[in-house]
């Protein structure tokens, strides 16, 4: 197996002493679909954050595809993509031109991926806002540009924090589907939510993080006998987190 995320015993304190992450470690294999899910400060995003080069740990490391994001951190960041939290971006450029700026970043002709870039455009029900400047698209719509980027730019490792916040069912659906084609073709994807029947029901593998700490993972069967009983992911995710 490869290993395309080891994170080794986070630390992170936030200025204003927030203990975020209090030796967080997990390792993710390729070809997995990874749900972490918690609660609101459980330290999901600080995670992710660290994990794509955003934020310094005070202690521990990160490994994409044994790269260290500190250490080596443009070979290891080529491998990966990122849909952020919140999204801050250039919203004076239109849709085409953002996701020409974001895969020129990464060197990748636009011509090569012109193709994949209208499937993914047409998929997203984004056609006629081509052309629209981000800042007048719609919450929704912004998020499915993002993850457009994020697929786009032909990451090993792909890291999304709630990618489908915001997202209409269909969207939804094409989302998943899109995920699963890339990770069958040797990506990986770590994923934040709290969407839990779609964590249940979409991810090969569901880390638990609570107060800065993993305390659960597994796979959906594995975590369920953790909390010994046959229930949802919800009521599982209920049992653990309030201990
Ligand atoms: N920039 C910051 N400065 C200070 N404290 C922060 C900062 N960002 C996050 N925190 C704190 O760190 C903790 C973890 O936050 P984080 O954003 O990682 O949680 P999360 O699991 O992503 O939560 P949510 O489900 O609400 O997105 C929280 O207590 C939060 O208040
Ligand atoms: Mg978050």
């Amino acid at each position: 197996m490869v290993n395309a995320l080891v994170l080794a015993d986070l630390y992170k304190t936030y200025p204003g002493g927030v203990m975020a992450l209090r030796g967080l470690s997990l390792m993710i294999n390729e070809g997995e679909i990874y749900g972490l899910i918690g609660p609101n400060g459980a330290g999901k995003s600080t995670t992710l954050k660290i994990t794509v080069g955003l934020l310094k740990p005070d202690k521990g490391g990160v490994l994409i595809y044994g790269k260290s994001v500190m250490r080596n951190r443009i070979e290891a960041l080529k491998l990966t993509s990122y849909v952020p939290e919140n999204p801050v971006v250039f919203k004076n450029l239109t849709v085409k031109e953002f996701l020409r700026f974001i895969t020129g970043l990464r060197s990748i002709k636009w011509e090569e991926i012109i193709d994949y870039a209208e499937y993914l455009v047409e998929g997203f029900n984004l056609s006629e806002k081509e052309n629209t400047m981000l800042y007048q698209l719609s919450r929704g719509m912004l998020q499915k540009v993002l993850v457009t980027a994020a697929f786009l730019v032909r990451p090993k490792l792909m890291v999304m924090d709630e990618p489908m916040a915001g997202m209409d069912p269909e969207a939804q659906h094409f989302f998943k589907k899109e995920v699963k084609r890339l990770v069958s073709r040797g990506a990986t994807a770590l994923i934040s939510s709290h969407l839990l029947d779609m964590v249940e029901r979409f991810c090969t593998r569901v880390g638990i993080i609570n107060k800065g700490r993993l305390v659960a993972e597994g796979t959906i069967e594995e975590i369920k006998k953790i909390a010994s009983e046959e229930s949802s992911l919800e009521e599982v995710f209920l049992k653990i987190v309030k201990g």
